[in-house]
């Protein structure tokens, strides 16, 4: 596997040891996935783990996946191939950024941005509030589940990366086709539909046929300390609160307390733990959407890391999976018998849109000062399609868009 390990000087990545902090982290469910079997005699175990991730999915939006059957000896070559990657220096990785150098420079009609291209953002893309700029480095991989992949000629990897495309797709082809595949049948029996629905009419890949194939991004992610200064500025939060826009995301879990969950009724944040060799999934706003708000789509965030890990950094992979781009961002075309038992339906305000339309949008708001240099933890809100860009308040008892933009400066798109 490592064959070119040597050439490109790659080295575990050191992880913190555990806090010994009293803080309690939130207590996710935990599916062991080794428990998923197929087959009819397998059903009722199935069943089990629908109900424990509805538990999760409907309130929290988060669950932890154990035993996902990817090899640990992998997946710890992939954090030191990470870290390789995230060390580039600034001068080489200008040769293959993801979007421009800062996201108000990105010239928007003709570019993706660094949220969605293929390549670095460097540290400062972002813009964050009161001034303060971001201190994240990340890698972004593009097409992983379709052959263009491994295109050296269309696609413009550094090196280091080419060499480990192999390794990098094998990684991002199980997630998509073997994990994501078990959940969504799993969401599937959740929803009263026939297993497979979800990912036969969301989430199947078709090689060649990239709007109409489900997909995600591939994120290598590090976060180095940031500036006492700025992190003063920013209230220690170093991603600021965000909901992702897809279908489920998938972090590798680690051992800086750091990934923080406002809770959907509550507003209060809470802690997510480590679970060694597992990931933390969570659901984006497709997601959401497809189950006419069912599923939660919560609000995260990374604060700087408490004193006892304050040495070390931050590292994690993460998918970002999407279903295909025709989908439509409502339970209408899903029937789904569990929802209309709940009394779940398309909102009125929602307008009628694809995920294509929503993600297109949604990202490109993501670190524009316009919308992100507030006062508040919150960013603005931008009306987008008859929904709000970010799921902060739509717990809340009266929540409609009526009484948002009463309460909150609203502001809508064309003027974001
Ligand atoms: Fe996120």
């Amino acid at each position: 596997m490592p064959v070119a390990a040597s050439k490109y000087n790659l080295r575990p990545f050191v992880e913190a040891p555990l806090s010994s902090s009293s803080t309690k982290p939130i207590e996710l469910e935990a599916i062991d996935l080794s428990l998923y079997k197929e087959g009819p005699e397998n059903l009722p175990v199935r069943k089990q783990l629908a109900a424990q991730i509805e538990r999760s999915l409907s309130t929290y939006g988060f669950i932890t996946v154990t035993n996902h059957g990817f090899p640990v000896e992998k997946l710890d070559f992939l954090k030191s191939l990470a870290q390789g990657i995230l060390e580039t220096p600034l001068e080489e990785q200008k040769k293959y950024l993801a979007g421009a150098l800062k996201s108000d420079l990105e010239d928007r009609s003709v570019s993706v941005g660094a949220e969605r291209g293929s390549g670095f953002k460097p540290k400062g893309y972002w813009s964050m509030r009161n001034g303060v700029e971001d201190s994240i480095i990340h890698y972004n991989f593009n097409n992983m589940q379709q052959s263009l992949f491994f295109d050296t000629e269309k696609n413009n990897y550094p090196d280091i990366v080419k060499d480990h495309l192999d390794d990098v797709a094998e990684y991002y082809r199980f997630l998509h086709g073997d994990v994501l595949r078990k959940l969504s049948n799993l969401s599937d029996l959740v929803l009263e539909l026939p297993e497979g629905y979800l990912y036969e009419n969301y989430f199947k890949v078709i090689d060649g046929d990239i709007p109409g194939s489900g997909g995600g991004a591939g994120r290598f992610m590090l976060y180095e300390g940031m500036d006492p200064e700025d992190s003063k500025k920013v209230e220690n939060t170093w991603l600021r609160g965000h909901s992702d826009s897809g279908g489920f995301t998938f972090i590798t879990s680690q051992p800086i307390l750091s990934l923080q969950i406002r809770d959907y009724y509550t507003g209060e944040w809470s802690y997510v733990g480590h679970t060694p060799n597992g990931l933390i999934v969570n659901i984006g706003d497709a997601m959401e959407f497809i189950t006419g708000g069912y599923f939660k789509s919560s609000i995260h965030r990374v604060v700087g890391p408490l004193d006892d890990q304050k040495e070390y950094r931050r590292l994690v992979l993460i998918y970002f999976s999407k279903p295909n781009d025709t989908c439509i961002m409502d339970p209408e075309p899903l029937k789904s018998p569990k929802l209309e038992r709940l009394g779940i339906s398309k909102p009125k305000e929602w307008e009628n849109i694809n995920f294509r339309a929503w993600n297109e949008e949604k990202s490109r708001l993501f670190g524009k000062k316009k919308v992100n240099d507030t006062q508040s933890e919150e960013p603005k809100l931008v009306l987008l399609y008859g929904r709000l860009h970010e799921r902060w308040h739509q717990a809340e008892a009266d929540f409609s868009l009526e009484e948002a933009q009463k309460k909150f400066e609203v502001i809508r798109l064309d003027a974001a």
